[in-house]
């Protein structure tokens, strides 16, 4: 196991800078995902840590050491692809004992290290089949289990399971996750699936256009995102956003919207005047019977079993409100809601940063 860091890295494609000085510090053991839309720099950043890109500037170290000019097989690292790569001529077995065939490991080792992945990764009944004749979640195996075999210091994953239907990536999520609570291997995980991110990682480290927006756990980046971008990408639905002007009124101060008045917590740090995106989760906004609560005009109502996702106009903009309770909802209907004020965000319009 190794911890595993960037210090100031940059890359350049020729003369398009792609990545613009990422500093992160990965702890030994942990599971830290990188998040981000297509083409922040992923795929970049992990390939760099792999030895697979060259780093144009500052250095990749791990376990302390800088290896930007170690070659990728001995970082003592393992990669697995979105696209696994497993050799189509070969069975299982050999597909995972290649590498160990090539370091030329004695038979017996590499006998007992492909008995113990299978077992891992239940794959003890399929070691004589060929890729094409197992499913795509087996193959994702197989792929890891070509990985663990080599017991390397950090695993390296680029969206394993973007290939994978819904039901079998939720399945191989966990088995990810609980291998990882195993090995203790030190893991960078990427992916732009905000729910894989949230449900495996330790760490999550949002990227936007090659830059490091906010580094935290799975809660404290929904919870406290530290500007818009973040705020918005986190959370489906997303979180509702309104702007308006900070004012004053009897109970203190609250952002005015429109027509309408958005309240706020005591002690809110902005100031009169101040041009501000309100932010308010749309499981924090809750419906109220009767006349309460800030009037919006339900405009779709959708089910989802255990939710209603109830889509409103207020203030001229479109506001999701989440609700658990079975309530006689209809288009066109006047429906108050009514925010959470300790749940409430407050974001600067112009620098898009958080204030509350
Ligand atoms: N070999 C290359 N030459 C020039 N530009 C490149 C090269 N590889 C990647 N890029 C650019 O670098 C940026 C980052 O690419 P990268 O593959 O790291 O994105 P990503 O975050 O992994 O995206 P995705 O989610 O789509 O996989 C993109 O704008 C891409 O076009
Ligand atoms: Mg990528």
């Amino acid at each position: 196991m190794a911890s595993v860091s960037a210090k100031k890295v940059f890359k350049n494609y020729g003369e398009v800078a792609v990545v613009h000085g990422i500093d992160l510090d990965i702890e030994d053991g942990s599971f830290v995902v990188l998040l981000g839309p297509s083409g922040c720099g992923k795929s970049t950043l992990l390939r760099m840590i792999a030895g697979l890109e060259t780093v144009t500037k500052g250095d990749i170290e791990i376990a302390g050491k800088r290896v930007n000019d170690v070659h990728p097989k001995d970082r003592n690292i393992a990669m697995v692809f979105q696209n696994y790569a497993l050799y189509a001529h070969m069975n299982v077995a050999a597909n995972m004992s290649f590498s160990l065939q090539l370091a030329k490991r004695p038979q017996s080792e590499i006998d007992e290290k492909v008995s113990w992945a299978a077992k891992i990764l239940n794959l003890e009944p399929y070691l004589k089949r060929y890729p094409r004749e197992l499913s795509g979640g087996q193959r994702q195996r197989v792929a890891m289990g070509r990985a663990i075999v080599r017991d390397p210091a950090v695993f390296l994953f680029d969206e394993p399971l973007s290939n994978l239907d819904a039901k079998l990536r939720v399945q191989m999520r966990t088995e990810i996750k609980e291998l990882h609570e195993r090995l203790k291997t030190t893991t960078v995980y990427v992916t732009h699936d905000q729910i894989e991110a949230m449900t495996m990682a330790d760490k999550i480290v949002i990227l936007r256009d090659g830059r490091i927006e906010q580094i935290g756990s799975p809660l404290e980046v929904y919870d406290h995102p530290v500007n818009l971008f973040v705020a918005t990408f986190i959370g489906s639905p997303a979180m509702n956003l309104l702007k308006g002007e900070i004012v004053k009124d009897k109970a203190g101060l609250a952002v005015k919207s429109g027509d309408v008045l958005l309240p706020l917590p005591k002690g809110a740090g902005a100031e009169k005047g101040q041009k501000v995106v309100y932010g308010i989760r749309p499981e924090h906004l809750d419906p109220v019977a009767g006349k309460g609560g800030i009037p919006s005009r339900i405009s779709v109502v959708e089910p989802t079993g255990p939710e209603i996702h109830i889509y409103t106009e207020l203030a001229g903009e479109e506001v999701c409100a989440i609700t658990d309770e079975r309530l006689e909802l209809k288009r066109g209907e006047t429906l108050g809601l009514e925010p959470k004020l300790d749940r409430v965000h407050l974001f600067d319009e112009e620098s898009g940063k958080a204030i509350l």
